[in-house]
């Protein structure tokens, strides 16, 4: 976790499930946990406060893609999986590109 006196301005539009499970492996499974997804979500939280994304991530137990992890949702829109530090970027544009999306949506329907 880290600190951060930065309080968001807009109330979330939607939220971002990120599988932090790590499991014991007494099973032999990867988890998403044990691939670093806790530092990616780290990561994601500072980047939604630093640019004043309105999305909330929320750090969600096992999704059942344990293979393919770590796996990423975007709430109403598009699954990733295999993520990591290096694909971080695509996901944050997609995360803009679905605030962008929903804002219009709400503007066309006012
Ligand atoms: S541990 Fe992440 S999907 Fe199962």
């Amino acid at each position: 976790m880290f600190e951060v006196d930065y309080i968001p301005s807009e109330k979330p539009l939607f939220n971002i499930r990120l599988c932090t499970n790590k499991r014991l492996n007494k099973d032999k499974l990867p988890s998403c946990g044990g691939r670093g997804s806790r530092d990616l979500a780290d990561t994601i939280e500072k980047t939604l406060l630093e640019q004043s994304i309105p999305a909330k991530l929320i750090r969600s137990p096992c999704m059942n893609n344990c293979k393919i992890g770590p796996n990423l949702k975007i709430q109403g829109a598009a699954l990733y999986n295999e993520i990591t530090a290096e694909t971080l970027p695509d996901i944050i544009t997609a995360i803009k590109a679905e605030v962008d999306r929903r804002k219009a949506e709400a503007g066309e329907n006012a």
